[in-house]
């Protein structure tokens, strides 16, 4: 109702707040005036209920495991099978493309696939041990050095084609870590191929052999792509909107979601969930051990994989990967993959446990998503690159939200409990 109040009694006085409800029900009690207006703040550390913005692009209802892009349940990307570049153009523009608006995006994509030489020569000169997400953060915010005159975007074309530059360079910069960080050859992007498919060729090729990407793979990939492209205001989200709020520019805004992806508790827990199973495997540990592990308290181990802020369900994206890692396993001749079986094992042991049934944690993305990579010959350590390739659409798609609203700089408060009003001393009489 428009003109509905929440009431907040405290110290004996009454305060009213207005209320805002969003399209799908959502309610929020909207408290931005309560410390300008009255002194007071609320506490709320990992805001877990707190909404900093009003969005358009992507809905979840964690309780029935609901996600929509756009309005769109993300089963019908599996069915109708879009290309991600198609998914990446609805979470930017808000609409699907017509057939000659997908032309057109995948041609700025294609004309812009390859790195300023300077920056392919950047990759040359870092350690090959250097982690693949410093990297990848890195040369993502290295790409404002060669696109200053999309520092200040101020109209949509402009928008759509450096987003179309960037979501194309980051499919190169990811490759050529890899390339990089196994001693390989680069490999120059193939304009004849499909997003996907050219990423494949960039991994896989080499200059004296050409990579034959096997259909199910790409499709397989692209399927990963559009599963990760968006999920609303989640950790690397928001990160992107409070960079995009102090009107910093997409390529830093982008690089600063790249650094929050990266966490174990957040993109980083797929590189986990593989090091979990292979632990399993090589007898390091029992399924039940690590059962046992995340339910005790005094350990800071997690079950990688599991659990979700949002989803109190199973996480729909996790269903749909883990029945495309059953076909792509079967299609490859490997279904015995005994990393799968592991995992297949552990999710058993979890949603029969009543630590986890209890506290309705249920596997999330990350859970089968490496077994799929895994498939496709990509190595643990590019895991959460893939993950950022698959997201970055989405990251957009927020800071040009956050752009667009010319909302304030986000900048939350604090309870202070540190020293109250102490003296400095000096050196000496310390
Ligand atoms: N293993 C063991 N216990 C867990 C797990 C887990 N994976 N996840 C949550 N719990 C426990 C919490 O400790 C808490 O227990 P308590 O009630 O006894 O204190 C309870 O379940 C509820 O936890 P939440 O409040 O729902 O968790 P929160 O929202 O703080 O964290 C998170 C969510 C970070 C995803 C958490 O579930 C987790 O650490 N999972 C493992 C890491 C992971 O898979 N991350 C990827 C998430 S998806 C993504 O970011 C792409």
């Amino acid at each position: 109702m428009a003109d509905e109040k929440a009431v907040l009694s405290i110290r004996g006085k009454n305060i009213e707040f207005p209320v805002h409800e969003g399209t799908e029900g959502d309610v929020a009690i909207d408290i931005s005036k309560l410390y300008p207006d009255h002194r007071l703040m609320t506490f709320d550390p990992s805001l877990a209920s707190t909404a900093i913005c009003k969005s358009t692009v992507t809905y979840i209802d964690g309780e029935k495991g609901i996600l929509r892009y756009r309005g769109i349940p993300i089963e019908q990307f599996v069915t109708d099978k879009p290309s991600f570049i198609e998914v990446a153009y609805l979470l930017l523009t808000g609409a699907l493309p017509t057939l000659d608006e997908r032309e057109y995006f995948r041609r700025q994509l294609t004309e812009n696939e390859l790195l300023p030489e300077p920056m392919r020569l950047y990759f040359n000169n870092v350690p090959t041990t250097a982690p693949p997400m410093a990297l990848l953060s890195a040369a993502v915010n290295n790409l404002a050095c060669f696109h200053p005159e999309f520092l200040e975007l101020d109209n949509d074309d402009d928008f759509m084609e450096i987003s179309a530059r960037l979501i194309s360079k980051i499919r190169t910069i990811a490759a050529y870590i890899y390339r990089r960080t196994h001693c390989l050859p680069f490999m120059y992007p193939n304009p004849n191929l499909r997003y996907a498919a050219n990423f494949l060729h960039m991994m896989f090729s080499l200059p004296y052999s050409h990579y034959e990407v096997a259909p199910e793979i790409e499709d397989a990939l692209n399927l990963v792509l559009i599963l990760h492209a968006d999920h609303e205001q989640n950790c690397s989200a928001a990160t992107v909107r409070v960079v995009a709020s102090s009107r910093a520019n997409l390529f830093a805004s982008c690089a600063a979601g790249i650094c929050a992806l990266w966490g174990s508790l957040h993109g980083g827990a797929n590189v986990e969930v593989m090091r979990m199973l292979a632990q399993i495997h090589e007898g390091g540990l029992s399924p039940e051990e690590c059962i046992r592990m995340a339910k005790d308290k005094t350990n800071p181990f997690r079950l990688y994989g599991f659990g979700h802020r949002i989803y109190k369900n199973y996480d729909p994206r996790a269903k749909i990967l883990h029945a495309a890692c059953e076909r792509v396993f079967a299609i490859l001749k490997n279904q015995n993959d005994p990393l799968l079986n592991i995992a297949r094992k552990l999710e058993e042991l979890a949603l029969s446990d009543s630590y986890f049934v209890e506290r309705k944690l249920y596997p999330n993305v990350d859970f089968y998503s490496g077994l799929l990579l895994r498939a496709m010959g990509i190595p643990t350590n590019m895991f959460t690159v893939m993950f950022a390739m698959g997201r970055l659409p989405g990251w957009i798609a927020q800071w040009k939200e956050q752009h667009d609203s010319g909302g304030r700089i986000i900048r939350p408060r604090q309870v202070y409990e540190g020293n109250t009003l102490s003296d400095y001393v000096p050196m000496g009489q310390r």
